[in-house]
Parts: structure tokens; sequence; C-alpha cells
């Protein structure tokens, strides 16, 4: 199964494309979403700046970096300089006020890996999850907006795989299987790898945005409104884009060798960043490097019967782009 011959796509593929780009309109937030976010991190930056006034709250993950669908959770990031903080203290006070200041679901969770405080609005509805200080959030947040703004295509089929990983319920953290942080890196890397490319590798470029974080230096081109233009020489659809991502991922990425690598924009192995074994619980059954820390496998929570999920459904997806006469439909039914 695995070692498939290659195969032509099937075609009649471009009819697909206007269904798949409703679809992915269907998913994009209306403006008037991202205004109220903006009004409620405003009044929540109030509260804590009663507390401590030189904080800001800052918004990462999907509702900053453009891949977030309609209604989706907030993720916020409380930046506070203060010597030696204790952030579960810190946390655990945050929660204190936002429960005084009628704030609902207030929880705070300081044990977590990262740990959160959990809110709802109850004027707008949203509910956020406020993080301290991680700062290389906010700025991997800012790499995949400037991505995003590159080649549309990008946002289009991130939404696509999004769409189709929490329909099939391989978006689970929890359970093993892949971040949505991950599938925006895979979507990028595969551009990447076009031939002609669509996207650029940003960071291999002379960098024009260069901050330290801890020992980590995050550099890069930022100037992405010079690079419209970029992935022009390459008109595969969207359609078409969205078969060879599920066929590279069933039939043609080397998961024994290869780790994606959107920081080089290159594949690179697993013997070199020393990711051929089980090390503590990482396991690095399919590795995706964070393009920051680098020494991180977005995919060390994969375990080998999760592994197999994702196998399961990268061919299933791949089949259905392939063979089925309704793919739009079929790829996002429920698991
Ligand atoms: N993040 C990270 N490292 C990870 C996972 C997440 O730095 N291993 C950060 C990234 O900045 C990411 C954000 O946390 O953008 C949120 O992660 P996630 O919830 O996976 O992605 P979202 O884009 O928010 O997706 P969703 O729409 O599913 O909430
Ligand atoms: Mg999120």
């Amino acid at each position: 199964q695995r070692m498939r011959n290659y195969r032509e796509c099937r075609s009649d593929i471009d009819k697909l494309n206007t269904p798949f780009l409703e679809i992915y309109e269907s998913l994009v937030p209306p403006e008037e979403e991202k205004a109220k976010q903006r009004h409620l991190i405003a009044s929540l930056e109030k509260l804590v700046n009663s507390e401590w006034p030189g904080a800001q709250l800052y918004l990462y993950g999907s509702c900053a970096n453009s891949f977030g669908v309609s209604k989706s959770d907030i993720d916020v990031c409380l930046a506070i300089e203060e010597p030696d903080i204790n952030k579960k203290e810190l946390i655990e006070k945050l929660a204190e006020i936002f429960e005084a200041n009628n704030l609902e679901n207030v929880k705070a969770l300081t044990r977590a890996r990262v740990p959160i405080v959990k809110l709802m609005d109850p004027e707008s509805g949203i509910s956020c999850d406020i993080c301290v200080n991680n700062v290389l959030a906010v700025i991997n947040t800012k790499l995949l907006r400037d991505y995003a703004q590159i080649d549309g295509r990008l946002r289009q089929l991130a939404f696509l795989v999004k769409h189709w990983a929490k329909s099939r319920g391989v978006n689970e953290t929890y359970r093993g299987t892949l971040s949505s942080y991950a599938y925006v890196l895979m979507c990028i890397h595969f551009l990447q790898r076009r031939r002609p490319a669509i996207l650029p590798c940003l960071q291999e470029m002379e960098p024009t945005y260069i901050v330290n974080v801890d020992d980590i230096q995050c550099a890069f081109f930022d100037k992405v409104e010079n690079l419209r233009d970029f992935g022009a020489g390459n008109n595969e659809s969207i359609a078409y884009l969205l078969w060879a991502f599920f066929d590279y991922w069933a039939h043609r990425h080397d998961y024994a060798n290869s780790v994606i690598s959107v920081r080089t924009g290159s594949i690179i192995s697993k013997r070199a960043k020393d990711w051929t074994r089980r090390i503590g619980n990482d396991r690095h059954l399919i590795c995706i490097e964070d393009p920051f820390e680098t020494s991180h496998d977005l995919g060390r929570i994969v375990d080998k019967f999760t592994i197999k999920t994702l196998l399961e459904e990268f061919d299933r997806a791949a089949d259905v782009m392939q063979y089925d006469p309704d793919p739009c439909v079929t790829l996002f039914e429920p698991y």
C-alpha cells in the first residue's frame, strides 16, 4: 500500500475547484467576528492593567495567524515584565480578577505544560485561553500570517486540511494526533516544495525581522508585500493541490527517514536531528520541525497507534480525492 506506484491525478480534478472554494469561503470568519475579538481583548487588557499597569495582551494562534475558522476560541498571551514571576501564582491571580468582573467559566489550569486561564465572555459568547509570556507563540503566529499573505492558495489549502482533520477526528493532540499548528506547517512546507514553488522560505532570506527569545534567534524576511507574485509561475488549482497534499502524505513521504522543515524549506534527515528512535515520550514517527524551537518535533505526540490512524486517514483522503464521485462531501464525512 505505502509503496504504491505513482499515479496520475483524475482528469476531472479542476471541476472540483469551485465547490472546494465554496467550502473554504463558508469557513472564513466574517469581519464583525474580528471586531468583537478586538473589543474583548481591549476590555480584558484594561482589567489586567488595573493590577499590572505595563502588561499587554497579544492575540496568537488561529485568531491572529489568519488560519482561524469562524467561531473558534481565541488564544491570548499576556506579556508581562516582572523579575522572577511565578506563573502559577500569576495565573491564579488573573483568574480571581476575571471572576470578580463577571467573566464566566473562569478556570486556572496551572498544571498544564503551558499554564493558562480559561474564560468565557458572556457578552460576546467568545471563549479564550490566556497564557503568560509565550513569546515564541506570538512570533510563530506572525510567521504563519506572513506566509498566508504571499499566496492565497495557502490559506485555502490550510482551511480545507484543518476542516478535514477536525471532521475526521485527527486534530486532537490530547489523543495523539496532530495540532492545527502542525497541519498549517505541513501545508506551508508542501507549497514551498512545489515546482515551481508557490511559497518561498522566509527564514532562508535576508532577515528584515529579528527577535531574540531567551537563547533562540527568530529571524526572517517579513516584507511579504514584496512577494505577492512569488507563486505566479505555478498555476496549480486548489483542488489539484489538495489532491497532491494527501497523495504526498499517503504515498510519498518517507516516514522512516524524513523530517519536514519549514525553516529550511526542505526535507532534512531524521538522523541529522537524532530523531531516529524514541527518547522519553518523543517517538518521532512523523517528524515536523518547529520553525524556531528546532529541537521540538510537533509530531512527537503521535504514538504507534495514532500513527496508524493518521496513515489510514491520509490514505482514505487520497483515495477520496482520486476516485470518489463527490469528494467535497465524502472527504469531510464525520468518522
Ligand atoms: N503553538 C506552538 N507550539 C505547539 C502548538 C501550538 O507554538 N506545539 C502555538 C502556535 O502559535 C499556534 C497556537 O499555539 O498558532 C495555537 O495552536 P493550535 O490551537 O494548534 O492552533 P490554532 O491555529 O489556534 O488552531 P484552531 O483553529 O484549531 O484553534
Ligand atoms: Mg486555537
